[in-house]
């Protein structure tokens, strides 16, 4: 799939893996709105670093377990034989290191556990030796206070996807009447997968009356003509 509108954060991942692949390691953080394509972008990171022939690991915080120990972790900390000897932030710190070329890719960080975060700090304070490069996805308003911290005191690469712009939204859209445009895009506020929704509603109302009206409700569900949720 390629990205609408995200050139410069493409071009941007582009450098953090061809740094990161001559061994200098580092961290890249990529926030934003819901929505706005920051699973997206992290997967783009992975495909960029597998052609580059690294490996990827990939963690996910979910709101349902938030307070399970290392969640984000998991298998980093389940699949470590030196866990037992060492504590999880050294082994996993030192299993990174020797899985070196690594990309661990980290996504909805705005749910992470509290050890989760606690880890994650650890290693941003003291990155793993070698080709390891940190990243993580999470909500502009949900960084974790401790996470922030950790944050503040490394250097890192940070990404904020925009909303797309309305000639963003055209080529997202293809296909949609362009006498409508301007309603989804505001309407939409530029977020890629709201207009995603929108274009299949807009096509769904095609040839009939009523337009593809579709707004946003206080709750944050929609409501459209004859539908009060999107199909
Ligand atoms: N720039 C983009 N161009 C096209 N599609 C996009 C873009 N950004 C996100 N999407 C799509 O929008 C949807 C939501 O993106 P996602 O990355 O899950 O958002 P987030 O993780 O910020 O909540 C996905 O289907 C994704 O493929
Ligand atoms: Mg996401």
């Amino acid at each position: 799939m390629s990205l609408v509108g995200r050139d410069a954060e493409l071009a941007a991942l582009d450098t953090a893996v061809d740094r990161f692949v001559s061994g200098t390691g580092g961290a890249v953080l990529i926030t934003g709105e819901p929505g706005i394509g920051k699973t997206a972008l992290l997967s783009a990171l992975g495909r960029r670093a597998r052609a580059a022939r690294c490996r990827v690991l990939d963690g996910r915080a979910t709101e349902f377990e938030r307070d399970d120990p290392y969640s984000v972790f998991r298998e980093l900390v389940a699949t470590n034989p030196s866990v037992d000897r060492l504590s999880v932030p050294d082994a996993v710190r030192s299993r990174l290191s020797g899985l070196a070329p690594v990309v661990l890719a980290l996504d909805d960080l705005q749910w992470a556990d509290a050890a989760s975060v606690d880890l994650l700090g650890y290693l941003l304070r003291h990155p793993p030796r070698g080709a390891v490069l940190i990243a993580g996805a999470l909500r502009s308003a949900g960084c974790p206070p401790r996470l922030a911290v950790a944050l503040a005191s490394c250097r890192c690469t940070e990404l904020r996807p925009a909303p797309l712009t309305r000639v963003e939204t055209a080529r997202l859209l293809t296909g949609a009447d362009p006498d409508r445009l301007d309603a989804l895009h505001a309407d939409t506020g530029g977020t890629p997968s709201i207009s995603r929704f929108s274009v299949g509603r807009a096509r769904r109302w095609c040839g009939r009356r009523s337009p593809p009206v579709t707004r946003r409700r206080p709750w944050g569900g929609w409501s459209g003509p004859g539908r009060t949720r999107p199909g």
